[in-house]
């Protein structure tokens, strides 16, 4: 199946906010994340459970989801959005430079950057994107995790704060299991 601009019945296309309102929406998101996933263990939950939670609370996030470490590459783990890249090389795309650089990326304008290399375009709504690193307990790159909007700029310094204060606490700080 190709991609094609046609967004599905089921997805939105993305609203940006201000300021404000991300952080309030942060706030919510955060506690409802805190509260569900604090006593839970298996890795599974704790993705399926920050996709769905923050896509509930943010607006612009158009696609998000996990990409997982395996046999030295990426594989699409949990996400909610449209069909994503079944696999992606450490050497490509977004997602591929921040498990190579371990480090958050932000990037305004995918449409910007040499296409199949520096971004894959799964979606071609995607506009947007933030990409962080995600460790277990023992500082290993388990996997990167991906929001997409459908909008230029979506993503900041806020959605940064929040989401690597998330990820650290689920996946370095708190148990997990495979
Ligand atoms: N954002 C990516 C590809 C994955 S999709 O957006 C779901 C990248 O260029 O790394």
């Amino acid at each position: 199946m190709s991609a094609t601009a046609d967004m599905p019945y089921f997805i939105n296309p993305s609203k940006n906010i201000s300021a404000k309102a991300k952080r309030e929406a942060y706030e919510l998101a955060e506690a409802g994340i805190n509260a569900n996933l604090d006593d839970e263990e298996l890795m599974i939950l704790k993705m399926t459970t920050i996709n769905c939670i923050l896509k509930t609370y943010l607006p612009y996030y158009y696609w998000v989801g996990f990409y997982l470490v395996h046999n030295g590459a990426l594989v699409v783990g949990p996400y909610q959005g449209t069909l994503g890249c079944l696999h992606i090389d450490f050497s490509r795309g977004v997602c591929g430079k921040a498990a190579r650089e371990e480090k958050t990326q932000l990037v305004a304008d995918v449409h910007a950057l040499a296409q199949g290399k520096d971004h894959i375009a799964c979606d071609p709504n995607s506009q947007s994107e933030i990409v962080l690193p995600v460790f277990d307990n023992d500082k290993n790159l388990i996997a990167v995790f991906d929001v997409d909007s459908s909008l230029k700029a979506s993503f900041d310094e806020i959605d940064q704060e929040f989401l690597e204060r998330i990820l650290k606490r689920h996946f370095e700080e708190l148990s997990l299991k495979k």
